[in-house]
This record gives structure tokens, C-alpha cells and sequence, in this order.
């Protein structure tokens, strides 16, 4: 099998966790790394063996590279997205796609225009436990499903990222950073969202950041920090979800799908991996369900969106974590805010068809051609 080579264009914190993924999957060869810091490629180059660190523009004149994959932050998505398919590069970009409908719009029509793919992140779905708990549906384990729930409950990153000030502007939030994990999973799952209700609001500002090196630093909030609301899928499954930077302790679960014939727990949809648990019609127990697909193990998360991205173009079928996808979230996620501001539904203009279930069996190292 030929290797697609890959550049990746952000190398802040985790582009480590995207180098060590590019190693385990053998269609994957990162070939370049470039940031506007340009010491924080080199640096990434070194410790990962890539061969060149350099600027954007010299990365995307790059003849080889196949995929760009930005990591850069959320603000900087859409130029960085833009320029690679101006390129003519596909396009692999970390969430959210982009910080507005209209720059994710300008995204995926620039990309249709040059004939390039767009990926998005998540790809978390792609791994053993959500496709455990995708085929449990399919094959009918909760009966017909008929409302689900999700909860994202924390106090932010300012305790642990080395620069956190971005998560609290416009584009991020616990909505626009964390939403894009539970509202992929709860759509590949269930299928797309035609309306949302949301109550959303600034909670807790400033935030003093504790990690290192800004220590002691202020942080003023500028969008959302407790996003909750209430949707519709086109399937008429009711759903719920609170995503939220202002809670310190919570035991609610991550995800639940409720069924006419039961209930299933899905793993946190920010991981590859279970539990997948499952408690039927008239029972009190929960049994815990084995995993039914491989890629659950960490070392593979983050790069298997373009680990399925590059087995996609090799041999021509649809890549799963599409851009697609990937603006249907853009749009859902802006609805919980715009609803909120509004004090009315927002209505969905978007829709997705569910990307393609993963066949059992792949080794580890290999996604579908
Ligand atoms: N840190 C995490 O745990 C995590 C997890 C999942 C997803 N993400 C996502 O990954 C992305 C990056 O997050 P991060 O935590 O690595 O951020 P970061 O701030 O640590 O790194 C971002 C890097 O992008 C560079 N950059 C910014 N604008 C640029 C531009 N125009 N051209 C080239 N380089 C540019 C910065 O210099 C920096 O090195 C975000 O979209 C975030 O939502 C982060």
C-alpha cells in the first residue's frame, strides 16, 4: 500500500499527540511541519524525526504532500484551511471547522471548486467503542431509539494548557471545543439535527490561569462558558446536552441513548475506547458489552480521522470525518448560541448522511481502502 504524505500546519500541543498517532498507522507519513512560531516546528521536527520544519507557504508549495492537516488554533482555521485548498491540497483541520456557518460555507465551497477533500475532527467516532455502540443500534439492541442525553462537564483548561486564553474567545467555549465530540458522535449515531433550543451564558469570569508558563494570568470570558439545550433529529429522536467550563464535580454520564427496548451508555465520545454498557427493557442491570470493533487503544487517537482520510483517497471512497460532517456540527453548535441569543428554535439548514459503519476485523494499523 503507497503512503500519503502529510504536512501539518499548527505545532502547538497537540501536534505531538497527531505525530505519535502518524506512526501507527502505515498509510500515513508526515513529511512536513510548519507554525507561524517557526521554532515550534523545528522543534516537533526534531523530536519526531520529521524531515522539514518551514513556513506555511513553503510547506503548502510541498509537490508530495497530499493532506494538509491544520492544528493551528480556532481563529486561525479558516485562512489556514483556505490557503491549503487554494493549493490544491485536501484538508484535514482540527474542530471546530470553522468559528462561523459562513467561513465553514467558504470552506467546503472553496474545496468543491478545486476538487480537494475537506476532513474535520473529531474522528473519535471511527474508534472500537463508538462503532460498538453504532452497530448496537443498527442492529436493533435499544429497540427504536427515542431521545438521548450528553453531558460535558468541567472547569476549563486554564489548570492544564499551556496557553489557554484561546478557549475562552468566540470559536471556542466548552460548546465550539468540547461540543464538536458529543454532537459528531450523537449524529453518527442517530443521524442529522433539524432544530435546536438553547439557554447559554458567560457563568464565571475572569478565569486565572494555574498551569505554566502563564501562571497567575487573567483570562476575561468573551463567549459562553454553560451551553445547555434541547434538539430534534430528523428521525424525531428528542435530544439533550449541556457542555460547560463552569462546573467544578458532576456524576452525570457521558452520553445515553434511550431505546423502546433500552438504554445504552457510550464511552466518552473524546476517546477511542469503552465502556459500552447496555441495560435492556425491564431490567435494573447493566451489562457491560465487549467491544465488537479494534482502534480503541489512545495511542491511535487524534490521526485517525486522517488515517481514514488517507486510506479514503487511496482508494477513491468516501473519508468518514468529512467537512460535511464537519459543518453540519458548525451549524448545530452556533444554534445553541444564536437560540439562546434569540430566545426562539434555531432551524438547521444543513444535513448529513451518517458516514459509513467501520467492517469488523482491520488490524490496528489499517482502516478500510
Ligand atoms: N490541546 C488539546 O488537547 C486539543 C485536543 C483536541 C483538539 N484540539 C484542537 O487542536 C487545535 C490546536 O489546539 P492546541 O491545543 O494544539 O493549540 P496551541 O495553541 O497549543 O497550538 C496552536 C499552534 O498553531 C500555531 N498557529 C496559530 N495560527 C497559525 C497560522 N496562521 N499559521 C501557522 N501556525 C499557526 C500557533 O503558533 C501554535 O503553535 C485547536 O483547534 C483545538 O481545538 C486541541
Amino acid at each position: 500500500m503507497r503512503k500519503v504524505k502529510i504536512g501539518i500546519i499548527g505545532c502547538g500541543n497537540i501536534s505531538a499527540a497527531y505525530l505519535r498517532t502518524v506512526r501507527s498507522f502505515s498509510v500515513l507519513e508526515a513529511v512536513a511541519l510548519a507554525d507561524i512560531d517557526q521554532a515550534r516546528a523545528k522543534a516537533r521536527a526534531e523530536e519526531f524525526g520529521v524531515p522539514v520544519a518551514c513556513s506555511n507557504e513553503e510547506l503548502l508549495a510541498n509537490p508530495g504532500i497530499e493532506i494538509v492537516v491544520n492544528l493551528t488554533i480556532p481563529q486561525a482555521h479558516r485562512d489556514v484551511s483556505l490557503a491549503a485548498i487554494a493549493a490544491g491540497k485536501n484538508v484535514y483541520t482540527e474542530k471546530p471547522l470553522a468559528i462561523t456557518r459562513e467561513d465553514g460555507a467558504k470552506i467546503i465551497a472553496a474545496a468543491q471548486a478545486k476538487g480537494v477533500r475537506v476532513g474535520c475532527a473529531p474522528g473519535t467516532f471511527i474508534g472500537g467503542g463508538l462503532q460498538t455502540c453504532r452497530k448496537l443500534i443498527d442492529d436493533g439492541a435499544i429497540g427504536r431509539p427515542v431521545a438521548c442525553s450528553g453531558f460535558m462537564m468541567s472547569h476549563g483548561a486554564e489548570h492544564w494548557h499551556p496557553d489557554p486564553a484561546f478557549l475562552y474567545q468566540v470559536g471556542a467555549g466548552p460548546m465550539f471545543d468540547m461540543g464538536p465530540y458529543y454532537l459528531t458522535a450523537l449524529t453518527t449515531m442517530l443521524g442529522p439535527i433539524t432544530r435546536v433550543a438553547g439557554t447559554a451564558g458567560i457563568q464565571i469570569s475572569p478565569r486565572i490561569i494555574t498551569s505554566k508558563p502563564q501562571y497567575g494570568e487573567e483570562i476575561i470570558v468573551r463567549t459562553p462558558d454553560h451551553v445547555t439545550g434541547t434538539f430534534t433529529f430528523v428521525s424525531g429522536v428528542i435530544g439533550t446536552l449541556i457542555t460547560s467550563t463552569a462546573v467544578w464535580g458532576s456524576v452525570l454520564p457521558r452520553i445515553e441513548i434511550y431505546g423502546t427496548e433500552g438504554t445504552l451508555s457510550v464511552p466518552d465520545p473524546n476517546s477511542l475506547g469503552g465502556p459500552v454498557r447496555l441495560s435492556k427493557a425491564g431490567s435494573s442491570e447493566w451489562e457491560e458489552v465487549p467491544l465488537t470493533h479494534g482502534h480503541a487503544d489512545s495511542h491511535l487517537m487524534w490521526g485517525i480521522g486522517v488515517a481514514d482520510m488517507a486510506h479514503a483517497l487511496v482508494s477513491g471512497r468516501a473519508h468518514r470525518a468529512s467537512g460535511a460532517q464537519g459543518y453540519h456540527v458548525l451549524e448545530l453548535m452556533q444554534a445553541f448560541l444564536e437560540s439562546s441569543r434569540d430566545a426562539q428554535y434555531a432551524h438547521i439548514q444543513s444535513t448529513i448522511e451518517r458516514p459509513k459503519a467501520l467492517p469488523l476485523g482491520l488490524p490496528e494499523d489499517l482502516l478500510d481502502d
